[in-house]
């Protein structure tokens, strides 16, 4: 497995192997691999010829006062990982080659980066967006991998490439749990053991939801206010949103229909997680 630093070189690496007529597949990551990171390497390992990951913190995502500094970081560990996951080739830029300076240019997305995590992270998704846009250049890929835990980023960079007419394929893949149902994450590191316990209520509520849209509801607030008691059981959970949106531009519903996406954020301790369920409303 080949590690690549400077943009020059990736993307000389991916035109000789599109030009000997490879499908190339990119797994945009910031690294201190998990399985959820793995389970997306091994489908882009099934579909596609020649295989890159991005291994990139990167600064413009984060707001000041977030936690870039304390990020977990463990090169020689994911290495090992990837390559193990039949990985051909790690992108692993400084942060110098991606935003050299002066950087002066950044991709926005409007409308649905406003809500849900947006809201309470502004800037962050224009950081994603930017970063991606410029990995889906230096990396002209045919096919991309994303983790629907962050849904609300995998619809983003979806109507980036779309509007942006980016000739790359957006795979979204199923969100990888640990066995008591909370979301893989590499922000799962900062929670101690209490707190660890405790965040198996967020998965609960949204089992909850699946269970009353199953035996009818079609009440927005009604599942919603069911979710946010079920998780004020748990005071080490601190509920930043829990909402119903709708699959396409993310835009609250009060009714459901067709595909729905209950979303949440919650702090519990040093942690900020995120987790989801999509689910499909008969009339
Ligand atoms: O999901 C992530 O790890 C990041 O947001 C991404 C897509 C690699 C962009 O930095």
């Amino acid at each position: 497995m080949r590690i690549i630093t400077t943009a020059g070189e990736m993307r000389r690496t991916v035109e000789e192997r599109r030009s000997a007529g490879e499908t190339v597949g990119l797994v945009p990551t910031m690294g201190f691999f998990h399985r959820g990171h793995i389970s997306l390497m091994r489908v882009a390992r099934h579909e596609c010829g020649f295989v890159v990951v991005s291994l990139f913190v990167n600064p413009t995502q984060f707001a000041p006062g977030e936690d870039l500094e304390d990020y977990p970081r463990d090169l020689s560990r994911d290495v090992e990982m990837a390559s193990e996951a039949g990985v051909d080739c790690i992108f692993h830029p400084r942060v110098e080659e991606m935003y050299p300076e002066p950087y002066l240019t950044y991709v926005a997305v409007e409308g649905i980066t406003e809500r849900l995590c947006g809201a309470a992270r502004p800037g962050h998704f224009r950081g994603v967006a930017t970063v991606v846009a410029k990995l889906f250049n230096i990396i002209p890929a045919h096919r991309a991998y994303f983790g629907l835990k962050d849904a609300q980023q995998v619809q983003v960079i979806r109507k980036m490439a779309r509007d942006l007419d980016f000739d790359i394929h957006i795979v979204a893949c199923p969100t990888v749990r640990e066995e008591d149902g909370l979301a893989m994450s590499s922000r799962n590191i900062y929670l101690e053991a209490k707190e660890r316990e405790a965040t198996t209520v967020l998965y609960r509520s949204l089992r909850l939801a699946e269970r009353l849209v199953a035996q009818g509801e079609r009440d927005a607030a009604k599942i919603t206010e069911g979710m946010r008691a079920l998780i004020a059981q748990e005071p080490l959970v601190q509920p930043e949103y829990i909402e119903a949106v709708d699959w396409e531009l993310l835009a609250p519903v009060q009714r459901l229909r067709g595909q729905v996406l209950f979303a949440l954020a919650a702090r519990v301790g040093k942690a900020r997680l995120i987790d989801n369920v999509l689910v499909e409303v008969e009339d």
